[in-house]
């Protein structure tokens, strides 16, 4: 095979990549040899920041296929006609830690979907749990300081973890569902994945409707207990990346199911309980899932560097018939992500291949700033009004408006008849089976007898008590039988 030739940086051809250039044979080397100055300094510059959440992920690309009419909800364009395919981008990730850590953990999974639709990209980033720990973006950081490592130890501490919890009733559900049997997914492939928050939909007859996605994964939902997932970071701590990566080489493309709960806008206000708290679901029974299409994983990035580590996703990057509800932790959200990413990726980070729009051309009067590789032709104004053929804006909203009343401050959420902070807990509790209910309290109890301080231990037995009775009694006895020992 012939080889290419190597170049440097600039494109010229190298003479020698084994050897540097030095002052006579044994000698010191010379600032003069350009490619080994070049290969140093660039190897110093191969990190990046790491995610501050979501650190560790697994990407593949894929595409979206309508399957049923939902065009009485959503005039979004993808999602137009039976059929319709739109290409993707998803990245998987564990939350909690840092880049070098174990996939097979208890936490959360990043669920980020990227839509390169006709009329823009579509960002869903949402994790496989359909409800979050707090309502309130004003505690993520703080929520996130105590599940992270601690900047004295440098490791997770349950003290921490719990300490948090304890002063948050309203992560009672979330923390249900994490140490229940789905809080260690098997892989990415094996467990659904959320919207989690409600979004709005809008018809072409401007009709709103609040929505909540749900992707149910074909391949079935698999969890490992807290030994398998033990052992099984002890054999490959890369176990998710490499199951993704494996199945989507061999061919085995894995699909989820899209399907949505539907709300007409109108009845928001008098539902029983806050249809934009996130720390609840929508009974099913109250708004059944209707399906929409279907999601399949059948190409593995060629980089991960370039493609999965650059990606760059953020709730707030809708499309013509889709647009957020006023859930205050999406609103939190649609600040968040596209400040990370302009300190992570720079601010032309929406140019990177991984992020940039297909079919649309971006055509605006932003323009510069560091990496720019899209600007106008000389003939291009960079501002606007202009009196030239410069784009032009389209006077059609997004989504539709939503009415509010009242005076600016700190409010909590407005109160419906039924918000509690419990009852979806007590739920979920009452659901498991007799197995269930045994290794959840088991794992609950294995973290909670961890932490050094009685009141907050305290703290949060009174919120597994106030969900339900019997929850609360077994988890109390576990926790004492393991303090005991
Ligand atoms: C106010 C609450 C939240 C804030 C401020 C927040 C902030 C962030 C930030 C700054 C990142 C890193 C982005 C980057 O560097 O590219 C991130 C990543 C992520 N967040 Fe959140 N987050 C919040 C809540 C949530 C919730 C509720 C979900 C799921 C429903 C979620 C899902 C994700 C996912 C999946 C990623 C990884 C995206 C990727 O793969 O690039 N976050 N979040």
């Amino acid at each position: 095979m012939a080889k290419r030739v190597l170049t440097t940086e600039s494109g010229a051809p190298v003479a020698d990549n084994q050897n540097s250039a030095s002052a006579g044979l044994g000698g010191p080397l010379l600032l003069q040899d350009q490619h080994l100055l070049e290969k140093l300094a660039r190897f110093n510059r191969e990190r990046i920041p790491e995610r501050v959440v979501h650190a560790r992920g697994s990407g593949a690309y894929g595409y979206f296929e309508v399957t049923d009419d939902v065009t009485g909800f959503t005039r979004a364009d993808f999602l137009s006609e039976v059929g319709k395919r739109t290409e993707t981008f998803i990245r998987f990730s564990t939350v909690a830690d840092s880049l070098g850590g174990a996939d097979a953990v208890r936490d959360p999974r990043g669920f980020a979907l990227k839509f390169y639709t006709d009329e823009g990209n579509y960002d869903l980033v949402g994790n496989n749990t359909p409800v979050f720990f707090i309502k309130d973006p004003i505690k993520f950081p703080d929520f996130i300081h105590s599940q992270k490592r601690d900047p004295f130890t440098g490791r997770q501490e349950p003290d921490n973890v719990w300490d948090f919890w304890a002063h948050s009733p309203e992560a009672t559900h979330q923390v249900t569902w994490l140490m229940g049997d789905r809080g260690i997914p098997a892989s990415y492939r094996h467990m659904n994945g959320y919207g989690s928050h409600t979004y709005q939909w809008t018809n072409a007859q401007g009709e709103a409707f609040f929505v909540k996605y749900h992707f149910k994964t074909n391949q079935g939902v698999r969890s490992l207990s807290a030994d398998q997932a033990a052992e099984l970071v002890g054999k490959d701590a890369n176990s998710h990346q490499t199951d993704l990566l494996q199945a989507i080489e061999r061919g085995v493309n894995p699909s989820w199911t899209l399907y949505v709960q539907v709300m007409p806008a109108a009845e928001a206000a008098d539902y029983r309980f806050n249809p934009f708290d996130l720390t609840k679901v929508w009974p099913h029974a109250d708004h059944p899932l209707q399906r929409v299409g279907r999601l399949v994983l059948d190409r593995n990035p060629d980089n991960v560097f370039a493609e999965v580590e650059q990606a760059a996703f953020s709730p707030n990057n809708f499309v013509p018939g889709i647009g957020p509800s006023p859930d205050k932790m999406l609103q939190g959200r649609l600040f968040a992500y596209a400040d990370a990413h302009r300190y992570r990726l720079g601010v032309n980070h929406t140019q990177l291949p991984v992020n940039a729009p297909r079919t649309p051309v971006v055509d605006n009067y932003g323009r510069d700033g560091l990496h720019a590789t899209r600007y106008g032709s000389r003939y291009d104004k960079n501002y606007e009004p202009n009196s030239y053929a410069g784009p032009a804006q389209t006077d059609a909203a997004l989504s539709s408006p939503l009415a509010v009343h009242g005076w600016t401050g700190t409010h909590e959420a407005p109160a419906h008849a039924k918000d509690d902070d419990f009852f979806q807990a007590g739920e979920l509790y009452r659901l498991m089976s007799e197995d269930e209910k045994g290794r959840l309290v088991a794992n609950i109890a294995g973290g909670l007898s961890q932490v050094t301080r009685d009141d907050v231990i305290e703290k949060n037995l009174a919120h597994f008590h106030a969900a339900d009775a019997d929850y609360g009694k077994r988890v109390e006895e576990a926790v004492r039988a393991l303090r005991e020992d």
